[in-house]
């Protein structure tokens, strides 16, 4: 009899063990398939913080990708200048008018920054006028003060928005 019972915690403690160490190791493995960190009630915040980290990155590549679109109005209305085409400096300028104007470039309310955009747009409108009448040099100039416009605001953007807001997208 005491032989038989010896025999038998010698068989269930092993077995006894490996259960353990099997529910043990399904714990701490990774997450099955089903248990997405959305379905996971635990990782929902972390999941609605992805969810917008990931948005506000999307805006700001499409912020980027639009006001790198001024990059290229800006070579075109160069070449247009080194080309004495005025067709092309009007072509560019026109693209640069009609994206101060859009939704996006409108990222903050501040009355500095208008007064930038009007800045901008006056400047452009001038060399768009000097294109008009073909007057390259008066157009080259006009220039200047259209590229003047671009750092201005960049300045003021990277001294003000971005210094004091957490968010610079956010007027
Ligand atoms: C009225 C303000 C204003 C004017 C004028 C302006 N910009 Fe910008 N620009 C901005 C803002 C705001 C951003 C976005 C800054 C940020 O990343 O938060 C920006 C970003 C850019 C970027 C993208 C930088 C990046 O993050 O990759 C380029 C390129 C650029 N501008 C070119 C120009 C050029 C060229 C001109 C002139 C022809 C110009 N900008 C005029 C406000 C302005």
């Amino acid at each position: 009899m005491r032989q038989t019972r010896k025999k038998v915690v010698l068989v269930v403690i092993p077995i006894a063990f490996l259960i353990a160490l099997s529910i043990l190791a399904a714990r701490s493995g990774p997450p099955s398939a089903e248990a997405s960190p959305v379905e996971n009630e635990k990782d929902k915040p972390k999941a609605a913080a992805k969810e917008k980290a990931d948005k506000e990155e999307k805006d700001k590549t499409a912020l980027a990708e639009f006001m790198h679109a001024k990059l290229d109005a800006s070579t075109e209305i160069l070449e247009g200048l080194l080309l004495e085409d005025e067709k092309k400096i009007i072509k560019g300028a026109e693209k640069m008018r009609e994206m101060s104007q859009a939704e996006k470039w409108r990222i903050s309310n501040d009355m500095m920054y208008r007064h930038h955009s009007e800045d901008f747009r006056r400047n452009v409108d001038k060399l768009i006028t000097s294109a008009k009448g073909n007057s390259i040099d008066r157009a080259a100039l006009n220039w200047f003060d259209v590229t003047l416009s671009c750092i201005d605001c960049h300045r003021w953007v990277r001294r003000v928005l971005i210094a004091e807001a957490d968010d610079p997208i956010q007027p």
